[in-house]
């Protein structure tokens, strides 16, 4: 079974996929959250860092694109390669409304033939690989029927389904029907996404897809970011582990961000998702919430390393 990282922005940048390769592993390939072409087809500063192959050194790093102009597409895809890429995937799933209306994302699978004229010249010009990641349609999950059809005139490496329309953003469960009628009828290897949190989730997903051999994890992993690791037999997550893994995030973000808001914030998100892993961490969650300084939130972080410990 192959376990991919799904792309999470804001959250899965280098600094995060460092420090989760470094102190758990366990994915086949580490997706990198969407890069938005420029009209100056320029790298933002933050998309640079995060496709730099140091950054991404031992792991199988895969760079995402967001963006429904071809052009815009195989220029960076062409840039892509030069940076020693082989592989790149198109987001076809993101669900903001400041994407959506611009016709990408999700969006762009409201408009199947531009979606069809679109893929005829990526896959016609790209130097790299194409996998996609597709949501199932706007707002009925009916659409998938004809967006499948066409991507399956397409040679692509995989075709990763989040079984959601995105009209659900996150709500709702994954349609796992029209997942089983796309699994019958893609031409191209398909991957599953969509809340995979724990090991007993992939056993039920697994006992109705046995032929299903490779999913992506987002969410779960940030839970439990030692889930691929158990999803493939390993030990889970200890209090060490743990530790070590926050300490690297926290000190890969005060060295790369200024002022104590930003970089609290980012570890406030870190957080949201972190803290259930410690059963009784509510008071802890509560008082990092409300630190404005780095210093207090060092001790906190302290104090809960201290009393409490992980459920795995
Ligand atoms: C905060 C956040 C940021 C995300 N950023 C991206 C992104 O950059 N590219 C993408 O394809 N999907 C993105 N997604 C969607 C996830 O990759 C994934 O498809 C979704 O969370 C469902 O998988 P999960 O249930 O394992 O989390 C994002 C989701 C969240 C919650």
């Amino acid at each position: 079974m192959k376990i991919y990282l799904a792309p999470l922005e804001g959250i899965t940048g280098f600094i995060y996929r460092r420090a989760l390769f470094e102190c758990f592993g366990g994915f086949d390939k580490y997706f990198i959250p969407f890069i938005r072409p420029n009209q100056k087809g320029h790298f933002s500063s933050r998309e640079k860092k995060d496709i730099s192959p140091e950054n991404n050194a031992g792991m199988y790093a895969v760079p995402q694109i967001l963006t429904n102009s071809a052009e815009d597409f195989l220029r960076t895809a062409a840039k892509l390669k030069t940076y020693g890429y082989g592989e790149v995937n198109l987001n076809l799933g993101c669900p903001s409304r400041t994407v959506v209306t611009k016709g990408r994302g999700a969006g762009f699978l409201a408009k199947p033939e531009e979606l069809e004229r679109f893929l005829d010249e990526i896959f016609e010009k790209c130097p790299l690989e194409i996998s996609v990641k597709t949501r199932l349609g706007m707002e009925d999950p009916g659409q998938f029927e004809k967006i499948l059809a066409i991507y399956n005139r397409f040679p692509m490496k995989e075709l990763i389904i989040h079984p959601r329309v995105q009209k659900d953003f996150y709500k709702n469960t994954p349609n796992l029907d029209v997942f089983e009628q796309a699994l019958q009828e893609s031409s191209s290897p398909v991957c599953y996404n969509g809340d995979i949190f724990t090991t007993a989730d992939y056993e039920k997903f697994a006992a109705r897809f046995p032929e299903v051999e490779c999913i992506m994890t987002g969410r779960g992993t940030l839970a439990d970011p030692a889930l691929a690791r158990k999803l493939k037999g390993g030990k889970g997550a200890d209090k060490a582990e743990l530790k070590k893994f926050h300490d690297r995030i926290y000190a890969g973000y005060c060295e790369e961000m200024s002022g104590d808001r930003t970089i609290l914030y980012k570890m406030k998100e870190l957080w949201f998702y972190l803290a259930p892993i410690f059963p009784d961490s509510r008071k802890y969650a509560k008082k990092i919430r409300k630190c404005e300084k780095c210093r207090v939130y060092e001790e906190v972080v302290e104090e809960l390393f201290r009393n409490e410990s992980p459920a795995c």
